[in-house]
């Protein structure tokens, strides 16, 4: 009882010492994110795709879903950016309702190979049945993720579930063949609200590498202006649906620029980014890619990122702002690890105690531009999800990375 009561006036006393996951919601100030602590959290993680033509997250017909956030796990990495397609939830909203796991196989793999994937989805997680939903399946991920304390930002990577991104592929820019403005803020609202159910959820980006539609068609003309209009008019509605979520913004060209963020420069009609004007301003944070793989100088890398958006770290930004480096990768069959750009941005991001998240986990995907059972070279894991790929580049490559970005 002594003791009990001891205990109780020291957590009293010193509550910042509680750290029970998830410490939610987190926050922003200056260039950090902070979780409900006050101490400081920094991205590291890596991609999980579920925005494909099947928009189930990859892998399952080989492994668990716990056996693959075991694999997150073991690398110490604290977090996923699990990719989803608005149309998975133009379905739920207009076409009468989620979509079962035996239908999503179906259409998208064809009433052969659907039905065998299915049965080897059901097989390696016996949790689900045919009739089990995509967004039960994103339930699924973020519990397993939560029970292995492993955070979970959401991605809206397509409007349309296909593999991600050309300038023809219809999902490239506000009004472009599939990129209905309405169902994306509608969409993200949704998705928004459903995952208040996730104790983890700690963020969303809006949209995956916003870039030019090679023909126009009655795309919005492509410019900040453009931008900003939509992408504040998104983060208004995700706030509305979900306070506490942080709001991920990424830039231009698929998501290489923020240039006029950081300093708050005229977007070309007069209006400018201040970030003091949101009254969520303590959510707001910048996402940037980067696949420069075959660059042979990394100071260009390193200012390239700087100019185009990091710079919202510094003190001396008019928006000063945590800045994520969301997507970068390379191939994990051959030496690229040891390539100047895997070994600059092993090295810059965790200098610039910066947040980041490895393209790709997988593996294979389901379908991707046409070819079922696709292998991935960049993923970190084998095609059959079992174990990594490549052990010394994960070891020279991410391992290391995670272990400086921790120090
Ligand atoms: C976050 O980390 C930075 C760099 O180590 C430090 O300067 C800052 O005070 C930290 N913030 C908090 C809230 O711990
Ligand atoms: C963090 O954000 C939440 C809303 O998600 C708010 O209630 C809380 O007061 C904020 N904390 C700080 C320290 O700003």
């Amino acid at each position: 009882m002594v003791f009990k009561t001891l205990f109780m006036a020291a957590m009293a006393a010193f509550p910042v010492l509680t750290s029970a996951f998830p410490n939610t919601p987190f926050n922003t100030s200056g260039r950090w994110v902070l979780d409900s602590r006050g101490a400081n959290f920094t991205y590291i993680g890596v991609n999980w795709p579920g925005a494909g033509e099947v928009m189930i997250p990859e892998g399952l017909q080989y492994q668990s879903v716990s056996s693959i956030v075991s694999k997150i796990k073991s690398l110490n990495m604290n977090s996923i950016r699990l990719t989803f397609a608005i149309e998975m939830l133009d379905d739920i909203i207009d076409r009468g309702g989620d979509v079962t796991l035996q239908n999503a196989f179906n259409k998208a793999l064809g009433n052969t190979n659907g039905p065998k994937v299915l049965q080897q989805v059901i097989s390696k997680n016996p949790s689900f049945t045919a009739s089990t939903t995509r967004l039960q399946v994103f339930d699924a991920i973020a519990a397993e993720c939560a029970k292995q304390s492993i955070y979970v930002h959401l991605d809206n990577h397509m409007s349309k579930g296909a593999w991600c991104c050309n300038t023809g592929d219809g999902n490239s820019w506000f009004g472009d063949t599939y990129f209905n403005t309405n169902n994306w803020k509608r969409g993200l609202q949704y998705i928004a609200d459903h995952g208040k159910a996730w104790p983890n959820l700690i963020s969303i980006g809006l949209r995956n590498e916003f870039r030019k539609p090679s023909n126009a068609g009655s795309s919005l003309p492509y410019n900040w202006a453009t931008w900003y209009t939509q992408v504040i008019s998104a983060a208004d509605t995700v706030n509305k649906a979900n306070p506490d979520i942080l709001i991920f913004l990424s830039g231009l060209d698929f998501d290489t620029t923020l240039s006029p963020i950081p300093g708050a420069s005229d977007l070309g009609n007069g209006q400018r980014f201040q970030k003091s004007s949101f009254s969520y301003a303590n959510k707001l944070v910048l996402e940037l890619h980067n696949y420069q793989n075959s660059a042979t100088n990394c100071d260009s890398i390193k200012n390239g990122l700087w100019n185009n958006g990091f710079k919202a770290l510094d003190k001396s930004a008019v928006n000063q702002m945590p800045v994520v480096l969301t997507e970068f990768g390379y191939s994990q069959t051959d030496n690229s690890v040891n390539s100047v750009y895997a070994k600059c941005l092993a090295q810059y991001m965790p200098s610039l105690d910066a947040g980041w998240m490895y393209w790709v986990l997988a593996g294979s995907y389901y379908i991707r531009s046409g070819t079922q059972d696709f292998d991935e070279a960049w993923g970190l894991l084998k095609k059959d999800w079992s174990g990594w790929r490549s052990q010394s580049s994960v070891d020279n490559g991410v391992a290391a990375m995670v272990r400086a970005s921790l120090a």
